[in-house]
């Protein structure tokens, strides 16, 4: 039996009200629970949410009690999974993995953490299908790494190996999204040693097992995720209130819908967005370029899309990180918005245009989320048909979205 999801549009109309409380960062905690590796005793985590790829992450730590080696099945569907390798390889001596597999954003190579674990003295085998990392006398050595392209999950790899690796490392034009130095701060508080997170520079000095004794991780608030209801406030609200949520992460949306008159309000764990004081069609179509942190997320590049769509102009929104994340378009052309996908990296929007109901079937998690809100804005019932692919991220998102007056619900079929 499979499931999905069936929304009853509100037709360009603003009601949705109410609270929404912002769950723990996804991108955070998938980093976090790997790094449980380097400790010596049990590593307390808090504000976890509670979704798909958090417990494959578990399923897959809680395997490495046979042995350094990854799960295949699981491994092959979680990207994260590729973290846990770093500080596995470090603590073990050696780790056994597949190519990591993830939603499907075009080409995610995975050179640069081969490359890292080689600089910091491993050596590889392939064979089957699984790379074999296997370090000189089971102990990683610092290194410089200068990383050709900025890359979160290689950044956060290879700061966790560095942690247990003898002397110093160097990462450079290191990825800064806030997910790194809030763990960085916490393995810190543990024992680690480690400078610069957050900035291009990573300095880390190698050591031994790192000690909790009862300190708790707490899971930053999701950015990604309260960008989202931020989008969806401005076009489908009256007045919605993002709570629990960490406004400074979220600069660069911020700055983009007040650029296109979105009115809200910033509080320090919260925003309010009065939706209901515009119609979708006052708002400004402003251009955006998805960048590496602090810049816009790629992550919010499809919710942005369908914002565009109901706002008045023409511009583009240019995709910078990824090839193939564009796969949404189609089907928002489908439900009636003005979208000419000009390449790969870049589509062309005109709006306003009035959404109408479809069938959809997101192709990655957060563009499942971006037909969320398109299903929302639209006239008539639409169903999302893989709710899976949106479980993975966003933790029982029909019950939060039926609590501010969505009309959404899971179905059995
Ligand atoms: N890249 C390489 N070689 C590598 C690694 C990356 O060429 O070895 C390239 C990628 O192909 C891409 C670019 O570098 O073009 C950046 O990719 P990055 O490695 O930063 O992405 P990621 O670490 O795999 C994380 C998030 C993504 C998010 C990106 C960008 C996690 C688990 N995933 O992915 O989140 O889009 O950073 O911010 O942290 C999502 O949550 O839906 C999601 C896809």
């Amino acid at each position: 039996m499979s499931e999905r999801f069936v929304i009853e549009g509100l037709a360009g109309k603003k009601t949705l009200q109410g609270e929404v409380e912002i769950k723990g960062a996804k991108n955070a905690a998938l980093k976090a629970l790997p790094a449980s590796v380097l400790f010596e005793d049990e590593m307390p985590m808090g504000n976890l949410p509670d979704i798909e790829d958090v417990r494959r992450m578990q399923e897959l730590i809680a395997g490495l009690k046979d042995g350094p080696v990854l799960r295949k099945d699981i491994a092959e569907r979680l990207r994260a999974s590729i973290v846990l390798t770093g500080p596995v390889l470090a603590r073990d001596g050696e780790v056994t993995f597949p190519y990591p597999g993830g939603c499907v954003l075009g080409e995610r190579p995975i050179d640069l953490f081969l490359q890292g674990f080689k600089a910091l003295g491993a050596e590889v085998e392939e064979k089957d299908d699984l790379f074999h990392f296997r370090a000189k006398n089971k102990k990683l050595k610092g290194a410089r790494i200068f990383f050709p392209f900025i890359s979160v999950t290689a950044t956060e790899t290879l700061m966790l190996a560095a942690v247990l690796a003898e002397g110093e490392t160097v990462l450079q034009n290191a990825a800064m999204e806030p997910e790194i130095p809030v763990l960085a701060e916490y393995l810190n508080a543990c024992g680690a040693n480690i400078t610069g997170a957050g900035t291009p520079t990573i300095t880390i000095t190698g050591g031994g097992l790192l000690h909790a004794a009862g300190r708790k991780y707490v899971t930053p608030p999701d950015r990604i995720e309260a960008g989202s209801f931020i989008i969806l406030a401005a076009l489908a609200g009256k007045e919605v209130k993002i709570s629990h949520c960490e406004p400074k992460h979220m600069g660069a949306l911020l700055a983009v819908l007040r650029r296109a008159d979105v009115d809200f309000e910033i509080g320090k764990d919260y925003v309010t967005v009065f939706g209901g004081n515009k119609e979708n069609s006052a708002y400004k179509l402003i251009s955006v370029r998805t960048h590496e942190y602090p810049g816009f997320p790629t992550d919010l590049q499809a919710p942005m899309a369908v914002f565009m769509s109901q706002a008045t102009g023409e511009g583009t929104l240019l995709e910078t990180i990824f090839d193939g994340r564009f796969r949404y378009a189609d089907d928002l052309i489908r439900m009636g918005a003005d979208i000419t996908v000009m390449n790969p990296h870049k589509i062309l929007v005109r709006g306003p245009k009035n959404l109408s109901r479809k069938e959809l079937e997101g192709p990655d998690l957060r563009a499942g989320l971006a037909y969320i809100l398109a299903a929302t804005v639209a006239e008539g019932t639409s169903t999302i048909n893989n709710p899976y692919v949106i479980d993975r991220g966003y933790e029982r998102i029909e019950e939060r979205l039926f609590a501010l007056g969505l009309s959404i619900r899971r179905e059995q079929v």
